[in-house]
């Protein structure tokens, strides 16, 4: 059985209750249809009750009136979710006012629900920005205990036949979140970027910290920044096999490992990419996934408190339903440690 399989049917074993955002995005409707016929989530959609009913009808979509619909506009439950907003951030100024106001906002109503334990995790990001839907989850969620940066990564399912990764698939990160990550938060995203390859990708992270440098062969502050983020990690989880600082082709290429780092445990056999930017890891990503041909599973945003995770603008039904079993799973994981 393949991976996404195996994460769908773990997910079929205890269902979770899924809120998406984007009740009335059509791929976002379609996907819930999907993903409610195949028992894989309870699903929540928010939006406007009469045109998601409607949509459902046009599309043809019969398992829509299983799911539960919230209208931001018209809560009965408003007062809670935004006395809840007005108690997690008076500090920073917030008004019983505008916490009023921000609960009608779809976003923050789900990231809400999520947060009050009505929901167990959140997809979104068919219609929404990256950063629209981010922000509410910083903001309110939070940061797992021990971790102040989160990031995104991208399960990376290789063409059949490339001789690289393991078993396909790599992890990629971060992708998403944080522009210009200081060591520590590098080291950090290197850490989570090996979590998610074990518990989400389902395979033994052999993390690479990439550069354009591959030890010591450049010099710049950016390649010393790689240098003192991969001591950092090691430090911080010695269990872990990884390395830095990498240049691409030394990571995952045997033979260019042998030149450039010999007695590396990882270089030409890395299976998780920890990039020193945003800039590289989402141009990286996106390179790979189309001129590779790879499958680009997630974001997974990793290090937060509780699943929420968001998708590209550009993604299909399939991309939504794949990542909602993740956020399943990610939700089953959670709960075990709890
Ligand atoms: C993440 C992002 C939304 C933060 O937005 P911002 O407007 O800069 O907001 P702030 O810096 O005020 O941060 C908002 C909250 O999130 C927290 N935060 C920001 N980045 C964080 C991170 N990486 N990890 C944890 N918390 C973070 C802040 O501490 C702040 O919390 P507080 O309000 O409780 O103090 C912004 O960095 C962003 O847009 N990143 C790029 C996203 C993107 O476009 N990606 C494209 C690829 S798909």
């Amino acid at each position: 059985m393949d991976i996404i399989q195996e994460i769908i049917k773990d997910a079929q074993s205890k269902r979770q209750r899924i809120v998406l955002p984007e009740g009335d995005e059509p791929r976002t409707l379609k996907a819930a249809d999907q993903l409610i016929a195949d028992k894989v989530a309870d699903i929540i959609l928010i939006g406007p009750i009469e045109k998601i009913k409607a949509m459902a009808v046009e599309f043809g979509l019969k398992n829509i009136e299983k799911a539960q619909i919230i209208d931001p506009k018209n809560n009965p439950d408003k007062n809670k979710y935004a006395e809840l907003l007005y108690e997690l951030r008076k500090k920073k100024g917030m008004t019983p006012e505008q916490a009023g106001q921000m609960v009608e906002d779809f976003m923050y109503l789900g990231i809400l629900l999520v947060k009050a334990g009505d929901a167990d995790g959140l997809v979104s990001g068919a219609r929404s920005t990256t950063g629209d839907m981010l922000r509410p989850a910083l903001q309110i969620i939070k940061a797992l205990p021990g971790v102040s940066c989160v990031s995104g990564a991208f399960i990376m399912f290789l063409p059949e036949g490339s001789p690289y990764g393991t078993d396909g698939r790599m992890v990629f990160a971060d992708c998403v979140v944080t522009p210009m990550p200081t060591t520590e938060q590098l080291a950090e995203i290197a850490i989570c970027t090996a979590d998610t390859a074990k518990n989400i990708a389902q395979i033994e992270p052999v993390t690479a910290i990439l550069s354009f440098s591959t030890k010591g062969s450049a010099q710049h502050e950016s390649v010393d920044k790689v240098i003192e983020a991969t001591k950092l990690a090691k430090q911080q989880r010695p269990d872990l096999i990884l390395d830095g600082e990498l240049q691409a082709d030394a990571a995952l290429v045997p033979s260019v490992a042998a030149t450039k780092a010999p007695g590396s445990p990882v270089a030409g056999k890395a299976n998780t990419l920890v990039f020193p930017n945003l800039e590289v890891g989402n141009i990286a990503y996106k390179l790979v996934q189309r001129l590779a041909g790879a499958e680009a599973i997630g974001p997974v945003l990793q290090g937060l408190a509780m699943p929420c995770n968001d998708l590209s603008r550009g993604c299909s039904v399939d991309d939504i339903y794949k990542l909602v079993a993740i956020t399943c799973n990610q939700a089953i994981a959670q709960k075990k440690k709890a």
